[in-house]
């Protein structure tokens, strides 16, 4: 066992290689929330593109767009009903090639979200297998199981969607059930069926042709299941908890999972430019993780178990030893990420005294802005000198906290009517974000419209009133990721630094020097040592101590 707070300890070496990959810092757009440039109050890829610049000013090196497929969006386009084409409230492929081939000119990749685990009830796959027999080989891209007559109520197993309620439904004759671990507009696709794999390679080469960079794999490690379905004894929340190693799951993790990923990877591999793909694998513990990041799998995945740490020195220090010793295990990067469109924004999430893995409520106690605030920019900063790949959510650069009094008839997350209410769900991390403060939709589009309601702090948040002003947070994320371009510090070495037990410290070390990273999670401030150099500060502030809920960067 590492003990953390020993004096120094080397954690991390880079890699021989540095494809681009290791070290990039990737920004999430999720399409229907970014810039809507038709102004029907949902955004769309012209939106995206007109925004282009605005990436490339941030420093960026490629982002990734949540699924702009055709879609019923049953779940906000995670229900795919094409996955050759666009949906038309969000563009055409014309738009997606101009999208693509603008990012190129301005130095940015783009990866594609490819959803295998499950396709709409809309899509023809799906509609042809309820057309032919049970039985059929028409069935047999999906999960189908009799009803039992004697027993029409008895499914086929004891599974639950994890949005709530069954995981199995009738087809509209009754004589199935089919499989859908998400919302019954999801039906699971079967990943046993030879044609299903190839199907999907051939989705692949779809846009590797286009010219997109690489692919965000939705619930990467949910394709295959234990063979003959088993019941599953555990509750949701012990997976969340880390109670329960995920492949306890017979739906989660499988071992089989990653023959499918090592023959997308010889696809990747046949096309020239180092395309890459990661995995969204809520997978736990990180040995188990890795496993998707070894050699011939997936380029990365996402850091979950970091996401979910507490706002504590030790849990945040003991999730970077973890992580780099199991990444560094099988040659992977190591990635880095707070916020996406699932899970209630860092900014929020760090302002309360437990985490709420399901979402916050309207009632529940409003977490301090000012807290949250000071918080995510000591996380960000601190997370963005971390060697291996970022990944930024939008709006996280604003500052933007979750929406959390959205009334009830605005929601739109299956999520919160799968469960009657219960689960709050996601829709407060996906509000569309605030370009101009005194525009309709705070610029969003032009006419006013939003398919959320924006709240009145996201006027004084927008872009705008942050774009060249001191101090602000959009500055500070400019800062931080010019120095750490300028630095390579994403392709550095990493020493564990022990400055007491409330304080996160490490040094990155690269051509340039090293740097000092301190993050102050205690009571008492930390004084900064004469002689040492001011980088960046979390806090603009900052001159001879780091006080408590901040970052620095210094040369020392
Ligand atoms: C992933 C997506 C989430 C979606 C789910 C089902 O977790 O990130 O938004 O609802 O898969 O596709
Ligand atoms: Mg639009």
């Amino acid at each position: 066992m590492t003990d953390p707070l020993s004096a120094t300890i080397p954690l991390h070496t880079p890699a021989s290689t540095n494809e681009w990959w290791r070290s990039a810092v990737i920004y999430q757009v999720y399409p229907r929330s970014f810039a809507d440039a038709d102004g029907d109050g949902i955004g769309d890829l012209t939106g995206i593109t007109s925004k282009l610049p605005y990436l490339r000013r941030l420093g960026i090196n490629a982002l990734w767009i949540s699924p702009f497929y055709p879609s019923p969006q049953a779940d906000a386009g995670y229900d795919v009903s094409d996955y050759c084409d666009i949906d038309p409230v969000f563009g055409s492929l014309a738009d997606a090639d101009a999208l693509i081939s603008h990012a190129h000119q301005l130095g940015l990749r783009v990866f594609a979200d490819l959803v295998p685990n499950h396709t709409s009830d809309e899509h023809p796959w799906f509609q042809r297998a309820l057309a032919a027999e049970p039985g059929s080989p028409e069935r047999d891209w999906y999960l189908f199981r009799d009803v039992d007559p004697g027993n029409p109520d008895q499914r086929p197993n004891n599974w639950q969607s994890d949005f709530g309620g069954p995981a199995w439904s009738k087809t509209p004759d009754g004589k199935q059930w089919y499989l859908h671990m998400f919302d019954s507009k999801q039906p699971n696709l079967n990943w046993e069926n030879p044609k299903v794999r190839a199907a999907f390679l051939d989705i692949l080469r779809f846009w590797l042709d286009r010219g997109i960079d690489g692919f965000r794999v939705d619930v990467a490690h949910a394709l295959i299941k234990a063979p003959g379905l088993p019941d599953f004894h555990h509750t949701r929340d012990d997976f969340l908890t880390g109670a329960i190693p995920t492949y306890a799951a017979p739906f989660y993790d499988q071992d089989d999972v990653h023959l499918i990923y090592r023959s997308w990877l010889e696809v990747l591999d046949s096309y020239p430019g180092d395309r890459a793909m990661v995995a969204e694998a809520w997978v736990q513990p990180y040995d188990r993780l890795a496993r998707y990041v070894r050699p011939d799998e997936f380029h990365q995945a996402f850091n979950f178990a970091f996401l979910q740490s507490p706002w504590e020195a030790g849990a945040l220090r003991q999730g970077i030893i973890d992580s780099y010793r199991s990444n560094d295990a099988v040659g992977a990067p190591t990635t880095w990420v707070l916020s996406n469109h699932d899970v209630v924004r860092h900014l929020t999430r760090f302002a309360l005294d437990r985490l709420r893995p399901s979402g916050l409520r309207p009632d529940d106690p409003a977490p301090d802005y000012t807290t949250g605030l000071r918080r995510a920019r000591a996380a960000s900063t601190m997370l963005l000198a971390l060697p291996g790949s970022a990944y930024l959510y939008q709006g996280e650069e604003l500052g933007l906290p979750e929406v959390i009094d959205l009334p009830a008839h605005a929601r739109q997350d299956p999520t919160f009517r799968r469960t009657e209410g219960d689960r709050i769900g996601r829709d407060g991390c996906r509000v569309p974000i605030p370009w101009v403060k005194d525009a309709p939709a705070y610029g969003f589009n032009d006419t006013g419209e939003s398919w959320l309601p924006q709240p009145a702090l996201f006027g004084q948040l927008a872009a705008d009133q942050q774009t060249g002003r001191d101090g602000s947070t959009l500055e500070l994320y400019r800062a931080l990721l010019a120095v750490r371009r300028s630095r390579a510090l994403g392709e550095g070495q990493l020493t564990l630094v022990n400055l007491g037990e409330d304080i996160v410290a490490f040094d990155v070390t690269t051509a340039a020097g090293a740097i000092r990273v301190v993050l102050n999670l205690g009571e008492t401030g930390w004084p900064i040592p004469d002689g040492a150099r001011l980088l960046a500060a979390s806090d603009p502030s900052v001159s001879d101590e780091v006080h408590t809920d901040t970052a620095v960067w210094l040369t020392i």
